[in-house]
Order: structure tokens, then C-alpha cells, then sequence
């Protein structure tokens, strides 16, 4: 079955059963690595995606799903929320090993666009699903903040 969707602007085509979790056709089919693979069981928040504007755990996701939406990932997140965090992760040296980062980014980004100036509480809950092994999670909740501040000011 050929499932149809957009993955970061562009229109594509993938021909795999419909029940190919989503990650593994954005990782396999199209070479897109920055999407991680945690769990598999979402849990951890690796995988995170954009999903027609809203996160999604792709390891989860059939793709299937997603037939006639809109995907976007990590290499193609773009606008002013995902610049504004990205300068902020960029600014305060957030990442230690790096592998749960694209996921943070993409529910973070999510986060701005749907509240722009959040507190400690909106972060942890739009956070919460995305684990870090390095604990990281002061920095991220700062730079949110940054971020918000920059888009604010
Ligand atoms: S790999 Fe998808 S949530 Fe962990
Ligand atoms: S930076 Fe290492 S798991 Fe988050």
C-alpha cells in the first residue's frame, strides 16, 4: 500500500504495509536520523514528530495514519517558535549527549506555538512525556523560557 503524505513541505510517496510505525519509515525510507528511537513504546519521547502542527510519538504511529497529513520533523522545523528555541538551546548549551534533544525541540517548539509565554507548570506538563537520561531538565525549562522572552521581546 502506497501511503501519501507530506514530510517537511515536500509531497511523498512510501509503499509499506500500513502498519510500519512512522519512525521507521522516516528513518528507513526517507534517511531522516534525527528522529530517535528510544522505547518503542512511547514512553520516552525520542521519536517525537509534528503531526498536522501537534506532537506525535512516531514509534507509535502507524503509518497509516498519517496518510493525507502534514509530517514534519526535526530537519524540517521551521518558524519563528522552533528559531526562537533553537537559538535558546544553542544559547545555554542545553544538550549534553544529544539523543533525547530533536524530541525535546519538537515538544517545545509544539509548546510555544500553543501557549508563547508558559510557566514552570505549562512546561513540565507539555515536557513531561519527553525523558532525558542526562537530566538536562533545568536547562530546557530555561530555555524555554529564553525563548519566550525573545519572542515576547
Ligand atoms: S521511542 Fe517513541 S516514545 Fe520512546
Ligand atoms: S541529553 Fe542525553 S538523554 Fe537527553
Amino acid at each position: 500500500m502506497a501511503v501519501k503524505f507530506q514530510l517537511n513541505g515536500k509531497q511523498v510517496s512510501a509503499d509499506v504495509e500500513p502498519d510500519t510505525p512512522l519512525l521507521w519509515v522516516i528513518r528507513d525510507t526517507f534517511g531522516l536520523t534525527g528522529t530517535k528511537f528510544g522505547c518503542g513504546i512511547a514512553q520516552c519521547g525520542a521519536c517525537t514528530v509534528h503531526l498536522n502542527g501537534l506532537t506525535r510519538r512516531s514509534c507509535v504511529t502507524p503509518v497509516s495514519q498519517v496518510d493525507g497529513g502534514m509530517v514534519t520533523t526535526i530537519e524540517g522545523l521551521d518558524g519563528k517558535e522552533a528559531r526562537a528555541i533553537q537559538d535558546a538551546w544553542v544559547g545555554i548549551d542545553v544538550p549534553q549527549c544529544g539523543f533525547c534533544q530533536s524530541g525535546q525541540v519538537m515538544s517545545a517548539t509544539a509548546l510555544l506555538k500553543e501557549i508563547p509565554n508558559p510557566s514552570d507548570d505549562n512546561i513540565d506538563q507539555a515536557m513531561a512525556g519527553n525523558i532525558c537520561r542526562c537530566a538536562t531538565y533545568v536547562r530546557i525549562r530555561k530555555a524555554i523560557h529564553n525563548a519566550a522572552d525573545t519572542l515576547e521581546g
